[in-house]
């Protein structure tokens, strides 16, 4: 019995011990929301959310990756590019004839290939170029022929305005493609940009995968390699076989009689001789659908047609959260002429954005973020505010905005080597410093994108440290001071006496803090300083200014966490006169700030696309999937491979089913031309973007 009392007293004290500790916990917890709700002003680690410059290096940085262009679908920069010598370009057909002016190329055969293979007369065209080529680049899906906003650069770019030529108000899917090309090449030749074997003689663009419109094809900067005719025997079933066989054979036999005797099996293929000139585009009466909206039963190559333009725009996804990757690497970007929407010039639009994503993302005047509010979790506001530019549109654009835009890229490509016809080379730094920006955002990304999320990792597991065990704490403290030092590392040097002046060394007002945040922030720009250089042209201005402030608010978060790290560590852990009691609790505060300033980091930055991936490797036969057009919608209700050998892995879906307006009337290729259509409302759902999922190889059907 005496036992069993005590055994109850002990339990019963148990019971209080842990029930008061739950108290002080919740104590300090609605404590600290209380501080942050009250000193939310004073914090340091403040972003301004009305800041373009995350949008200008975000977009730098996605510049001819299939990802992240396909995350932020609505382009708002355009850059002057250039493509090597000996580049291959393909052609595809449904007839024989050599393509007029101004017609497509696919940088990859898949693409060409999946939009106009599995026909009865289908045809492949390669094409090599002969010298490096001029084109212009229209970044985001610019060549998605539905959706809200993908094709408005371009559109203001040659018309001035988002909707083109009055009679054109109604969606018309392939239709006005013509238009456009033939709109843009007019464009640079009126200005005297490009021609015939000079300047700009292309304009790229992405879907699922990129795209050249190719201004002339008589151009001696492209030579034709070959041109065969690609079309496949149907399948017998149901086939009146008689004429078929006969054509086939006619064929073969023209061949094993005619060539194979007069060419030996080891010798150069002969080039084709071709040199006709078809003369202008012109709008096809019967444009071609994506492969995965077909339902030919007798085409024995549309599935795999339809896989191979998939797989081959999935080569160049570029940069994601599954690490580095190729983008589009034969179209090089001249970012010395970078252009953007997004350049505070167009200061209207600018205004508009302000006003419309202060009430949507609870802005001050300032541009900084107010919270969630009572409606809403934190979470999900940092998640508003992390994917805000996927819904910027060029809407507020106006006329004359458009045509500053004109004006500047008209400059812009004049100062570029491209006017010149023979010596391109000779002056190719004029005008330019040489920075290969694209370059250096993608080691920025490649250096930030992956610390930054494990350093936010790191700061929600101390939140829930134990505040009664300091050796916990102290753990802690290590594993973050590597983490904080090896973003340190290259801007920063330990000061002889780290363990005497604790307070006045690793304040974020200190001398070293501030000699640390200047070596960060200005590491890649330092010698375009105006002490060191007299001249930089305007686009580079912008980048310049964009990249400053990236690194201005990375390092200012990284030396204010990594300061903090140090400061506790000598003073608690690794000191001189015995270690001070470490007070867990406002470590604990501490560590918070730190967390929100990071959180609030990421939500600046929009880096959502390095961010969302597979949760999983995929394996050998499988790929990670996100929705680009037209591939856009796997089966729902599905799971996924990854879950079980047995189960069926996603489809695509074909158009009109499952998704709704998908391939209706009026609704892009399949329904042209369609009266009263609005292009569909693209981010209706946008699941399978931001939870991508592997799909096994060839389902596309
Ligand atoms: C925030 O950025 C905008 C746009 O660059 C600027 O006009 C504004 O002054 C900035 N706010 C602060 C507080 O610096
Ligand atoms: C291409 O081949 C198909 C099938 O053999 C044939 O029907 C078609 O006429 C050919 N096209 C040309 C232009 O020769
Ligand atoms: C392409 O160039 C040729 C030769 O200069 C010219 O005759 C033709 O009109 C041009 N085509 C287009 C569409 O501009
Ligand atoms: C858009 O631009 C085109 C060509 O510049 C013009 O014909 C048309 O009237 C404009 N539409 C509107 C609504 O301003
Ligand atoms: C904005 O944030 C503040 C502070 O968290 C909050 O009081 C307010 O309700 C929020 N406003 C909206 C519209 O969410
Ligand atoms: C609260 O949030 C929901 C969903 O985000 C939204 O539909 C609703 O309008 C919001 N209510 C207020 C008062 O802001
Ligand atoms: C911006 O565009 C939207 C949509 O077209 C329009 O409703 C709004 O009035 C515009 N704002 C300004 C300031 O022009
Ligand atoms: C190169 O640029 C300079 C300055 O813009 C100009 O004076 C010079 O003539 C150019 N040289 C060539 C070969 O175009
Ligand atoms: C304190 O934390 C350390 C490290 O996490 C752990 O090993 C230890 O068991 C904890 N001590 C107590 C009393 O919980």
């Amino acid at each position: 019995m005496d036992t069993f009392m005590t055994m109850l007293a002990a339990l019963l004290s148990l019971t209080i011990a842990v029930a008061s500790q739950q108290l002080v916990f919740q104590d300090i917890e609605s404590q600290i929301n209380q501080n942050n709700q009250v000193e939310n002003n004073k914090r340091s680690l403040k972003f301004n959310f009305t800041s373009v410059a995350p949008h200008i290096f975000s977009s730098l940085h996605g510049l001819l990756q299939q990802w992240p262009n396909t995350f932020f679908p609505n382009g708002h920069s355009i850059v002057p590019c250039e493509i090597p010598s000996y580049t291959s370009l393909y052609h595809g057909r449904r007839d024989g004839d050599l393509p007029p002016s101004p017609e497509w190329f696919g940088f990859d055969v898949e693409m060409s290939y999946g939009i106009m293979g599995s026909d009865r007369n289908s045809h492949l065209l390669t094409y090599q170029t002969t010298r490096t080529v001029g084109c212009l680049y229209f970044d985001g899906e610019s060549a998605t022929l539905m959706g809200t906003g993908q094709m408005d650069s371009l559109n203001l770019f040659i018309y001035g305005n988002l909707t083109g030529p009055p009679g054109n108000g109604h969606w018309r899917g392939l239709f006005d493609e013509y238009s456009r090309a033939t709109s843009i090449c007019k464009w640079v030749e009126d200005r005297g940009l490009g021609g015939l074997g000079w300047g700009v003689e292309g304009v790229v663009r992405m879907n699922a995968g990129f795209e050249m419109i190719w201004c002339n094809f008589t151009s001696p900067s492209i030579r034709l390699m070959s041109k065969l005719n690609v079309t496949a025997p149907l399948l017998s079933n149901g086939l009146d076989l008689s004429s078929y066989r006969s054509s086939v054979f006619e064929g073969t036999e023209d061949i094993r009689t005619n060539k194979a005797e007069t060419q030996p099996s080891n010798s150069y293929y002969p080039l084709p001789t071709e040199t006709r000139n078809p003369g202008h585009s012109t709008d096809p009466p019967d444009p071609p659908r994506p492969p995965n909206w077909r339902r030919e039963n007798q085409e024995p190559f549309l599935e795999s047609q339809t896989w191979g333009w998939f797989e081959s725009a999935i080569w160049h996804y570029g940069s994601s959260a599954m690490g580095p990757g190729r983008g589009e690497t034969r179209v090089k970007p001249l970012t010395c002429g970078f252009l953007s929407f997004y350049s505070p010039e167009f200061a209207e639009q600018h205004l508009a954005r302000f006003a419309s994503e202060k009430l949507k993302l609870n802005l001050t005047e300032d541009g900084y973020w107010l919270g969630p509010g009572n409606n809403g979790t934190r979470e999900r506001g940092l998640r508003e505010l992390t994917i805000r530019r996927r819904s910027h549109l060029l809407h507020n654009i106006s006329h004359s905005d458009a045509s500053i835009m004109n004006q500047a890229a008209e400059r812009a490509l004049r100062n570029l080597p491209y006017g010149d016809h023979n010596d391109r080379y000779l002056n190719s730094t004029a005008g330019c410093s040489g920075m290969d920006w694209s370059n250096i955002a993608a080691e920025i990304v490649q250096r930030y994108a992956a610390r930054l999320r494990r350093l936010r990792s790191i700061l929600e597991a101390g939140t829930g440290l134990d505040t009664r065990n300091q050796t916990a704490f102290r753990q802690w403290t290590i594993m973050l001071r590597h983490n904080t030092h090896s973003l340190l590392v290259p801007y920063f040097e330990y000061p002889p006496d780290p363990r005497y002046t604790i307070d006045d060394t690793w304040s974020t007002s200190s001398a070293l803090a501030h000699a640390t945040l200047s070596r960060c922030q200005f590491h890649y720009t330092r010698l375009l300083a105006p002490d060191q250089i007299s001249y930089l042209n305007p686009e580079e201005e912008l980048l310049k200014s964009a990249m400053e402030d990236i690194l201005g608010n990375i390092c200012q978060t990284v030396v204010e966490v990594g300061f903090g790290a140090e400061r506790e560590w000598f003073r608690h852990f690794d000191s001189v006169n015995g270690n001070i009691e470490l007070d867990t609790q406002g470590m604990k505060i501490s560590i918070i700030r730190w967390k929100e300033g990071v959180e609030e980091l990421m939500a600046w930055l929009g880096w959502v696309d390095q961010w969302t991936g597979c949760d999983n490797r995929c394996r050998w036969d499988e790929t990670c999937f996100i929705p680009m057009w037209p591939f856009m919608w796997l089966e729902t209700g599905k799971a996924s491979s990854r879950s079980g050998m047995d189960e069926e892995p996603p489809h695509f879906l074909p158009p009109g089913r499952g998704h709704p307006h998908y391939g209706h009337p009026g609704y892009g290729y399949g329904g042209r031309p369609g009266p009263g259509g609005h292009p569909p409302p693209f981010f209706q759902d946008d699941s399978q973007l931001w939870e991508p999922r592997c799909v096994k190889a060839g389902y596309m059907l």
